[in-house]
């Protein structure tokens, strides 16, 4: 995953997507975040990262942040700057193919690709747990996209258990364009308790992959289904069209709205994609991915 130029001063990485097959919110807490259930899954699409060295920490290529926002990636530059002894920089450049604010965590993998091949840049002497800690300082779900792979996650998203990952399965993956201001914020914050619940359903995923079962499609819930279809009822329609298409099972990642569709057959996934991209057209990005297993250290000096 990460190639290394010494000559050049510069490293490469690629940034994941992920998926979550399965989220529960169960709760509110204390700190105003909300206690999670989900199984995360990195799958192979791809955002690349490239850092050299350089006098400052700045920005090249393709800048997804919106109005107002921070690029998570900038901030992970700035922190692996601050947290080695804030001697150089970094030139952090993005080439995005994960679509934006879509529920796939490319900004969060980018922050997550930044730690891990700007360490040996930045500060070589940083351990993997305090870099897991400035990992969940950007975002929830940045200490899973470090590593990757497939987890069972609880807390805020950043206590993991590994899990061995939906290996024979394929998924369409549906982008909708349309754009949600502040979304993942604004979703958490229209959630009512009736959207709560206890996880069992992403609990009962992980065990029957435990036990080596393939991937039980009845069971990827979402609770920010009906807060994410209250903001932007039209996705209702296309919830309906994918099904009409032939998808057996409609889920969601994060707070969407991406919407994917699994298959146990990669052709019928790939026959799905070109009926869903032909019928939905500029409306959305469609993608066919497999999961990942998790990110190859490299030998730059972690663990
Ligand atoms: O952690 P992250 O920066 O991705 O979170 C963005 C916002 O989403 C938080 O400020 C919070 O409002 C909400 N959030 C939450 N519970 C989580 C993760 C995020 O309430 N587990």
């Amino acid at each position: 995953m990460t190639g290394v130029s010494a000559a050049m001063g510069s490293v490469r990485e690629r940034a994941p997507a992920k998926l979550n097959l399965g989220l529960a919110v169960v709760g509110r807490r204390d700190d105003g975040f909300h206690e999670l259930v989900t199984i995360f899954q990195t799958v192979d699409l791809w955002d690349d990262v490239t850092l050299t060295a350089a006098p400052e920490v700045r920005l090249a290529g393709d800048d997804p942040a919106g109005d107002g926002e921070r690029n998570l990636a900038l901030v992970a530059a700035e922190r692996l700057r601050r947290i080695g002894g804030g001697e150089g920089g970094l030139l952090v450049e993005l080439r995005k193919r994960i679509p934006v604010a879509a529920g796939l965590g490319g900004a969060s993998s980018d922050a997550a690709a930044v730690l891990r091949g700007g360490r040996a840049l930045l500060a070589p002497a940083v351990s993997d747990v305090a870099l897991a800690a400035l990992a969940v300082g950007i975002g929830s779900d940045v200490p899973f996209l470090l590593d990757g792979g497939a987890a069972l996650a609880t807390g805020r998203g950043e206590r993991l258990r590994p899990l061995p990952g939906a290996a024979g399965e394929a998924f369409v993956v549906v982008s909708p364009r349309v754009t949600i201001a502040r979304k993942t914020a604004r979703l958490f914050g229209a959630l009512t308790a009736d959207d709560y619940g206890d996880g069992a359903m992403v609990i009962e995923q992980a065990a029957r992959w435990g036990r080596g079962e393939p991937l039980a499609p009845e069971l990827l819930e979402n609770g920010f289904t009906r807060p994410l279809l209250a903001l932007r009822p039209e996705l209702a329609e296309l919830g309906t069209l994918l099904r009409r298409l032939g998808a057996p099972v409609v889920a969601i990642s994060g707070a969407g709205p991406s919407h994917y569709v699994p298959f146990a057959e990669p052709a019928a996934a790939a026959r799905f994609a070109v009926a869903a991209d032909a019928r939905l057209g500029r409306g959305a990005e469609v993608f066919v991915v497999r999961g990942t297993g998790r990110l190859a250290g490299d030998g730059d000096g972690r663990g």
